[in-house]
């Protein structure tokens, strides 16, 4: 299983991608958890990425595609891997292809979390995360037993720094613009499915797995 999770900010992948990772034992490689680890830690690709980031911007192309090339040269992502959050360009999508041509490995699937960009904010807006174990909640739509803690660790909630009402509307146009392209990218190469993300995490999750059986 070596598939895709495409879709806008805050449609679900990460909360698909975690079911996933449990009944499948493949990994999941989420640039944008990399980026923000990186960020953490103080590293010279954390300062690259934070002010992009942090305006809701793309990371470089070259960066971006240095850092996937080298999670994927990884002995485990031979079995398969769940692809979070990258490609967000065309030109990301090209190096991809070169990449697992070259580890001689070869793409499932695309699968695209379809939601409509007035509910991406307030899922955004809403999303709380545990500092410690990296649990996400919702306030309203996933609420954890305490608020503000998490029922999986008992460590803090946070939220994450781009998850403003102001930045989700940037990262929103900066996917109409530059992530978008790739439906019909994925369209042409016969990887595409598209889910219905407006539907419950449970329900969704039944589709992505429904897809993924074919
Ligand atoms: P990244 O971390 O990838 O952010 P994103 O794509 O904006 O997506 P999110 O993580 O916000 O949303 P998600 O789809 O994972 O949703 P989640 O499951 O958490 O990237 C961040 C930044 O890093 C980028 O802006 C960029 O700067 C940089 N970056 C990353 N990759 C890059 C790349 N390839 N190239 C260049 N730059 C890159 O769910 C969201 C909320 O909704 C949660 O609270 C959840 O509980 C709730 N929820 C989930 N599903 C449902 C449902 N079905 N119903 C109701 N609520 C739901
Ligand atoms: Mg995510
Ligand atoms: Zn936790």
């Amino acid at each position: 299983m070596h598939i895709l999770l495409m879709g806008p900010p805050g449609a679900g992948k990460g909360t698909q991608a975690a079911k996933l990772v449990e009944e499948f034992k493949v990994p999941h490689i989420s640039t944008g958890d990399m980026f923000r680890a990186a960020v953490k830690n103080q590293t010279e690709l954390g300062k690259k990425a934070k002010a992009c980031m942090d305006q809701g911007k793309l990371v470089p192309d070259d960066v971006t595609i240095g850092i996937v090339k080298e999670r994927l040269s990884q002995p485990d992502c031979k079995k398969g891997f769940i692809l979070d959050g990258f490609p967000r360009t065309v030109e990301q999508a090209k190096a991809l292809d070169k990449i697992i041509a070259e580890l001689g490995l070869k793409l499932t699937g695309a699968l695209n979390i379809n939601v409509p960009a007035q509910d991406l904010i307030e899922r955004a807006v809403g999303r709380r995360i545990c500092k410690k174990c990296g649990e996400t909640y919702h306030i309203k739509f996933k609420k954890s037993l305490k608020e503000g803690i998490c029922d999986v660790c008992g460590g803090q909630l946070y939220q994450r720094a781009d998850d403003s009402e102001e930045t989700m509307k940037n990262r929103l146009a900066v996917y109409d613009e530059q992530t978008k392209p790739l439906i019909a990218y994925y369209k042409n190469a016969g990887l595409y499915k598209e889910i219905d993300g407006r539907q419950s995490m449970d329900k969704v999750y039944g589709d992505v797995v429904a897809v993924l059986r074919g």
